[in-house]
């Protein structure tokens, strides 16, 4: 009964335990995004805040979709410590280029694990991966608009606020 194990878990350890470790890592952009939009709302920017917050949202989401897989594959989901999050910001620029470096690290993180997917031939859970690359995508595209206006606009007070008032209108389509 070689397979014993297999009835029991769907997925390998080595992709369960990337997993988690992206389990973790969702939380701790979660906690990373709140802390983002309290420095947000505490320095008059409300709908930068605002965005923050939905991002934390977001981020918590992701991290209980993944733990709801590796529930479902019969495996332990692993709740994650989060280390306390950076809460001092320079400038409203700085917030949103770390935030733009967190993404881009969550991304590497995502298709590490595609990519361990592949050689595990896990090729449910690299389909089940799909939808985090695709929101990646999104996540980058919308944090480095964002950035954009800070180049074009500058940032003097009358700017900065202007900014904050178009972080929300930030949209990606596909089309
Ligand atoms: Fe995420
Ligand atoms: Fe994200």
């Amino acid at each position: 009964m070689k397979d014993l194990m297999r009835q029991k878990v769907a997925i390998q350890d080595s992709v369960m335990s990337m997993l988690n470790k992206q389990v973790k890592l969702e939380a701790q952009s979660s906690a990373a995004y709140l802390a983002m939009a309290a420095w947000c709302d505490q320095h008059g920017y409300d709908h930068s805040a605002q965005f923050f917050y939905e991002q934390s949202n977001e981020e918590r989401g992701h991290m209980l979709k993944l733990f709801h897989y590796v529930s479902d594959m019969g495996g332990q989901p692993m709740v994650a410590t989060v280390d306390a999050p950076q809460n001092e910001f320079s400038s409203l620029r700085e917030v949103f280029e770390l935030a733009l470096e967190s993404e881009i690290n969550v991304t590497e993180s995502i298709n590490q694990i595609v990519a361990a997917c592949r050689k595990a031939n896990d090729f449910a859970t690299e389909n089940f991966m799909q939808w985090f690359v695709k929101e990646q995508v999104e996540e980058e595209f919308v944090a480095r608009r964002a950035l954009e206006f800070f180049d074009m606009l500058g940032e003097d007070p009358a700017s900065l606020l202007l900014i904050d008032e178009r972080i929300l209108k930030i949209k990606y389509t596909e089309e």
